[in-house]
């Protein structure tokens, strides 16, 4: 069994136990905690697309168990018979969200365990995915703890911190991303303050950052987002720290829509601009950010706050979840080996290229 949240005081993203995937629904976050427990593709597929499970690592490591989950009802085939049900199962989750490349990396990662592992019967090949899965699961966390001992010397005593979106522990299953050198450098004994942009239409900001930061006695700001540059002209913000769901070669990336607006008003204030990426995060294949897909959701994220109608009716919607910051924008990348910084194109592939 793996280990669940780190954070003591936060309920884990996921846990595996006794053969059962069970996710803390964050969609109810911060009213209340509610565990769920997950027992089809179909049902890892809806909480996954609907956000339940989130944050491009947490979707990644959900994913993995969530194909075990999709095969268990495939344990009485014959072998070859359980093998072509597997690519099927790992094709339809890849399908419930196209932009973070976790999904479609750690499924890839559990077919090729499959295909090496020279199992002779159906029960000794499931076991293989959990172990995959298992693996997965702990090279998560481990990504989290090197991205926040390399990203921690970033916050200085009386620093002012900026961060967008959820790339927090609960968007993982270790200690997040863009949160990792935060809590890192508090348990240094820092002194500095954190501001979290609420981060519309669907608040992760106000919702999973502030509450995850809050209940582990980080000094954090709720703002909303159209506040960021306001704070930096009154110099408020010394570094912005944000997660990633896909990093292209040349280092044009991805994140939550509003991503692209921050990284332009740093840029402008002369903050710099980091971006927190476990090497899962990484896609080399893909040259730049052109090729990254991103995600369109529903007009009701935008029309309706809380359940309520905030728009009029019939009004048209633009509602991409993730935008694109281009490569000049990025003062460098804090991953579990180091910062690294531009050019980007080299220095990504020198560090985690195939051939590296
Ligand atoms: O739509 P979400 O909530 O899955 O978006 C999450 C983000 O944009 C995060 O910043 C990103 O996945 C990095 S999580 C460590």
């Amino acid at each position: 069994m793996v280990s669940p949240s780190p954070l003591v005081n936060l309920p884990a993203t996921l846990t595996w136990a006794n053969d059962q995937l069970r996710i803390l629904d964050q969609t109810r976050l911060p009213q209340e905690a509610v565990v769920e427990t997950l027992t089809s593709a179909h049902e890892v597929w809806r909480a996954i697309h609907e956000l339940r499970v989130r944050g491009a690592p947490a979707i990644g490591v959900a994913a993995a168990y969530g194909l075990c989950v999709a095969v268990q009802a495939s344990r009485h085939l014959p072998l070859d018979a359980f093998r072509a049900a597997l690519a099927e199962q790992a094709a339809y989750l890849d399908s419930a969200r196209p932009t973070a490349v976790n999904l479609s990396w750690s499924l890839k990662r559990m077919l090729r365990a499959a295909e090496c592992a020279g199992a002779t019967d159906t029960a000794s090949l499931y076991h293989t995915l959990v172990d995959e899965a298992q693996a997965i699961h702990r090279e998560d966390q481990r990504l989290c703890a090197g991205i926040g001992q390399h990203g921690a010397p970033l916050i200085r005593e009386g620093s002012g911190v900026l961060t967008h979106c959820n790339a927090g522990a609960l968007a993982t299953t270790g200690i997040g991303t863009a949160t990792a050198p935060i809590y890192e450098a508090q348990r240094n004994g820092v002194a500095f303050r954190v501001y979290a942009d609420e981060t519309r239409p669907l608040l992760q900001g106000a919702r999973l950052t502030a509450y995850e930061l809050q209940r582990a006695g980080v000094d954090v700001t709720l703002v909303t987002d159209s506040m960021a540059a306001s704070l930096m002209a009154r110099g408020q913000i010394d570094v912005v720290i944000v997660g990633t769901d896909r990093v292209a070669a040349n280092g044009d990336f991805a994140n939550k829509i509003g991503t692209l607006n921050l990284a332009i008003v740093a840029r402008y204030f002369g903050v710099d601009f980091y971006v927190a990426c476990p090497s899962s995060t990484l896609d080399l294949d893909t040259p730049d950010g052109r090729g990254i897909v991103i995600e369109e959701r529903g007009a009701s994220e935008v029309t309706h706050l809380g359940g309520r109608m905030i728009a009029p009716e019939g009004i048209k919607v633009f509602n991409p979840a993730f935008d694109v910051t281009p490569h000049d924008l990025v003062t460098g990348y804090i991953t579990e080996a180091g910062i690294i910084g531009s050019p980007y194109e080299a220095n990504l592939a020198a560090r985690f290229g195939r051939a590296a």
